[in-house]
């Protein structure tokens, strides 16, 4: 699992206080521990915040952009009401059943749809049955901005737009030294300098370990 902060000590204070997996959360950490996944998804911290986030604003309809095995889709899940419903666009087959199995075994498939395959093409389609109530964009960072195109029509005004790894691991405020390309630095500086407009957003980058950009759309 990804470490919060370098601070074990607090990030476990916050995490028994505010942010305790349940046995949902538990199964899939372990699943993805033992494909080597674990880093690439939410800490627990993280977990609840979108969990908190989607309760904030009583949101209906979430679309997640990229799902592994489903960490970060049950948090969001399981703060929706029962007639909710998060559609988790997954490009890898295998994880996409994985992440139904997950659901079912939970009881939570009423509030799932998997849409395997890449995520652009769905999107498309998904533009149907817009307006959304939050996007949580977390897969190839080279297309966040092409996803953020699509949230900025898509999601209702009042909603949230959240981009996860929005440092882009340093890039984004230390490109000399960073390992990323020019091409993915650059698209996500845009796509945080986009959110922090403050004529069209409420919005922060919050400083995780890996940057959260959370934008509450004003039009
Ligand atoms: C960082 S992981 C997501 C972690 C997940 N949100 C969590 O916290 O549990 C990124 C996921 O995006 C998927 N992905 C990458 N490119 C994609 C694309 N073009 N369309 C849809 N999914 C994609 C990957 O297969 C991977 O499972």
């Amino acid at each position: 699992m990804r470490k919060e902060t370098e601070n074990p000590a607090r990030d476990e204070y916050i995490a028994n206080l505010f942010a305790e997996e349940q046995s949902v959360h538990k199964q899939i950490r372990l699943q993805m521990e033992a494909e080597g996944f674990d880093h690439m998804s939410l800490s627990s911290l993280e977990g609840q915040m979108l969990s908190f986030y989607t309760k904030f604003i009583g949101a209906k309809n979430i679309v997640e952009i990229g799902s592994l095995l489903g960490y970060s889709a049950v948090w969001m899940a399981g703060a929706l009401p029962e007639d909710g419903k998060i559609y988790c666009l997954e490009i890898s087959e295998e994880r996409s059943e994985i992440i139904s199995k997950n659901f079912e075994a939970f009881n939570m498939s009423h509030k799932l749809e998997v849409l395997s395959g890449d995520a652009m093409g769905h999107l498309n389609h998904l533009s149907a049955k817009a307006p959304f109530d939050m996007c949580f964009i977390d897969a190839n960072k080279g297309a966040y901005v092409k996803y953020l195109d699509w949230a900025e029509t898509s999601i209702k005004k009042g909603g949230l737009i959240i981009g996860d790894n929005t440092f882009l691991f340093g890039g984004v405020y230390d490109s000399e030294n960073s390992s990323e390309s020019k091409n993915r630095i650059k698209i996500m500086q845009e796509f945080n300098k986009r959110l922090a407009d403050k004529e069209k957003y409420n919005s922060m980058l919050f400083p995780t370990s890996e940057g959260m950009t959370i934008a509450q759309k004003l039009f």
